[in-house]
């Protein structure tokens, strides 16, 4: 294999240094070069508002703007760039979601679905539809093992639900959904398919054609992007058909006193001035990735993952919660009898950044019995050494709580 995370991470200035071990890029990753550049040189050389600006330098933005669209149009495989609304992330991507196609879709009796491991971005707006709406929101389960419980699902569907919401990758515990065969069920049974991509887009390519879904979200920032930026991608009839979300400029074809009519996609779902410099750099870091060899990274970070798990399932008094060898990204684990934000306390007096809390996945914390859980979430930039150190510091952790027992 050639791929070398040292090389790799040379790309990174955030990570030149040797007081940090980043093991929280479930939470955002760093970003490479080649977005910082791109940002920097938008505002340095091209600053301008986009769309129907008479002079040049909103020409050169516009372009740029709508390049980073039909980059992240082929960084997805998606049928049409005017199917790629730029929003500020998943969250938007899911507010727009539930509040359009919400009011297209769901009245009394409706049923949304979303996984038991659902963020509370995908949570908290589908259950304020459903309780606009007078719908109804379900869990789908999990089983014994802590998988998604098939059977459950298949009994679920046979209500005729008018949304499904699948994780594609569980920020909480790095567990993979099985989308590509739920996602034909829930078509077959009439639903409505949303895929929050969040987790997913920093690990795997994504093939939208193949998936097949009718909604795919996810933020930039989790994928060597910038914040502020993420997108919607949406079926174009179904997009056509909804609502808007957002109301003022852009958005627009006319305007008057009485009454308005609305523009074309995906303008359509994009009001006021867009992040301009946020989307450039989201197509940087997507025209990035495409030039990686994101098969080789796949493969790191899967054997990084796995080697992470077998040395923290050696720590005893350590319990962990992400025993699944499909798992991407993620693992989380809990000191017995600790809190873990003491733990998170000392990792951070080690130099090693993990997360501690939540998740924001209370549902899925209070299934797994636990308040909060310690998670280390990987990147390619990442290395077996950092793995060693935060084993090595959670030992010392362990033999700190045994020597004061
Ligand atoms: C699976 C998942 N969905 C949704 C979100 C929300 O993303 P954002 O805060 O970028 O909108 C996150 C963020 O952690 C996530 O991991």
């Amino acid at each position: 294999m050639s791929f070398d995370p040292y090389d790799f991470r040379l790309q990174f200035p955030a990570l030149a240094r040797d007081d940090l071990i980043y093991l929280d890029n479930a939470a955002t990753t760093h970003k490479p070069t080649a977005v910082l550049e791109a940002m920097a040189q938008f505002y340095r050389q091209d600053n301008a508002n986009v769309h129907r600006g008479a002079h040049r330098l909103s020409a050169r933005a516009t372009r740029a703007f709508e390049g980073a669209r039909h980059t992240l149009a082929r960084f997805l495989n998606a049928p049409a760039s005017e199917e790629v609304i730029f929003t500020r992330g998943t969250t938007e991507s899911m507010n727009l979601l539930a509040n359009s196609l919400g009011q297209m879709v769901l009245d009394e009796g409706a049923l949304v679905l979303v996984d038991a491991w659902a963020h509370h971005a995908t949570i908290v707006p589908w259950q304020q539809a459903a309780a606009r709406t007078g719908a109804t929101l379900k869990p789908i389960p999990l089983d014994s093992k802590g998988r998604l419980d098939e059977v459950a699902f298949a009994e679920l569907l046979a209500l005729g639900p008018q949304v499904v919401v699948l994780t594609a990758i569980s920020n909480a515990l790095g567990a993979r959904a099985p989308v590509d065969r739920w996602l034909p069920k829930a078509q077959a049974a009439g639903a409505i398919t949303v895929v929050d991509g969040a987790q997913a887009v920093a690990h795997e390519p994504v093939d939208l054609q193949a998936l097949g879904c009718d909604f795919y979200a996810f933020s930039g920032h989790k994928m060597y992007g910038p914040t502020g930026i993420g997108v919607l991608w949406g079926r174009r009839d179904l997009l056509d058909a909804m609502p808007p979300y957002q109301f003022g400029g852009e958005m627009i074809q006319s305007v008057s006193f009485e009454r308005s009519s609305f523009n074309v996609l995906p303008f359509k779902f994009e009001a006021g001035t867009p992040a301009i410099a946020e989307a450039i750099g989201l197509g940087a870091a997507a025209n990035w990735l495409m030039a990686q060899d994101r098969r080789a990274i796949a493969a790191h970070e899967q054997a990084l993952l796995s080697y992470a798990r077998e040395r923290l399932q050696s720590l005893e008094g350590l319990t962990l919660y992400s025993a699944f060898e499909d798992n991407a990204g993620s693992l989380a684990f809990n000191v017995d009898g600790e809190h873990h934000q003491d733990v998170g306390i000392w990792l951070d007096q080690a130099g090693i950044a993990v997360r501690c809390g939540h998740h924001c996945c209370q549902p899925l914390m209070s299934l797994l019995g636990v308040r909060g859980t310690c998670r280390l979430s990987i990147a390619g930039y990442n290395h077996h050494d950092e793995i060693d150190a935060l084993v090595a510091a959670l030992t010392d952790y362990l033999e700190f709580l045994y020597d004061d027992a």
